[in-house]
């Protein structure tokens, strides 16, 4: 009765998995912060990719970790075909075709050595800031070198504006109308990313207060989704997931085209955390959170448990 009467469910295909690819290393390297999550080789990752597709996900999401010696402050090595981001898509790409959607992070700060999502600049008072729009023509760069790599569609997540527009018109003009984007549209300045910093190993001292929004407003959120909408977002982006359901709702209200959810790391190092205390079941958690984000409206939840969850959804189901 209360499957025939349930108002929500989840399947594995709601699902989007981030993963990370490492250069330079021979050894999936583990995260400390993340318990089961881990920086990918070439090969951990095809396998990875192969059980995710077997669990019944659709999309997965990936993220680059360079040597900390390709680092630049342009981060330069994010649009070179043969950087790690790029080869790793490929890979993916070559070995499974459209059977699996392949997502490509696109943003500097992973390759930047300083951390920013964009190039840095003065401003009139001597200020340090990210340059938005010298930012935006690195980001199309980087998006058509990614289409070019075999990517699906690109995520701009980078809170720059004009973003979506230029990274549209860049890709139409290199011949890849056909590549989508989820823009990262209500994007938080949130302590709740913080164990992602470790995942790519980020060189970020400070913070991005200036270029991601303030946790107190709610309203701006709408403001941002509206643009990116009009700028040509395929999907648009609500993170994190669980402390923005109220945001993730009205944009799920509103919003003409699919709206996703992204349960950040620190949602999932709190659940993960507290599991291994014995202090939750964190299966039960992890499942009653990914059912209150679709509940809030979501149409796709990034999620670090997605292939956990595809399977304890296969299993309660079969
Ligand atoms: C930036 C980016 C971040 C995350 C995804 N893309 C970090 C940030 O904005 O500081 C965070 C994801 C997570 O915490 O799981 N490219």
């Amino acid at each position: 009765m209360r499957e025939l009467v349930a108002e929500n469910t989840l399947r594995p295909a709601d699902f989007i998995l981030p993963m990370f690819i490492a250069d330079g290393i021979d050894e999936p390297n583990p995260i400390g912060s993340m318990p089961g999550v881990v920086q990918h080789t070439t090969g951990s990752l095809l396998d990875a990719v192969a059980e995710a597709r077997d669990a019944g996900i659709r999309c997965i999401d990936l993220f680059g970790v360079p040597r900390p010696g390709d680092k630049d402050a342009t981060g330069s090595v994010a649009w070179r075909a043969d950087g790690i981001l790029n080869r790793g898509v490929t890979a993916v790409r070559e070995r499974f075709g459209d059977e699996i959607l392949v997502m490509a992070d696109t943003c500097l700060d992973e390759f930047t050595d300083h951390g920013h999502c964009g190039v840095l600049a003065e401003d009139r008072s001597g200020h340090t800031i990210v340059d938005n729009d010298a930012t935006v023509e690195l980001y199309r760069r980087m998006a058509v070198s990614q289409a070019e790599a075999g990517a699906h569609i690109v995520s701009p997540s980078g809170m720059m504006d004009g973003q979506v527009a230029a990274i549209r018109e860049a890709l139409d003009d290199a011949g890849h109308g056909d590549v989508a984007i989820m823009a990262y549209s209500a994007k938080y300045a949130s302590a709740f990313f913080g164990p992602f910093r470790e995942a790519v190993g980020s060189s970020l001292d400070g913070d991005r207060r200036a270029y991601q929004q303030d946790p107190a407003n709610f309203r701006e959120s709408l403001l941002e989704v509206e643009l990116d909408i009009d700028e040509g977002a395929d999907f648009v982006m609500v993170k994190p997931a669980l402390p923005y359901l109220d945001v993730l709702r009205a944009v799920a209200d509103t919003s003409p085209v699919p709206v996703a959810a992204y349960q950040v790391s620190g949602e999932y190092a709190m659940i993960k955390a507290a599991g291994a205390n014995g202090w939750v079941d964190a299966d039960a958690v992890m499942m009653e959170s990914l059912t209150s984000i679709k509940r809030a409206g979501a149409d796709q939840i990034l999620t670090y448990f997605a292939v956990d969850a595809a399977r304890r959804l296969q299993e309660t189901r079969g």
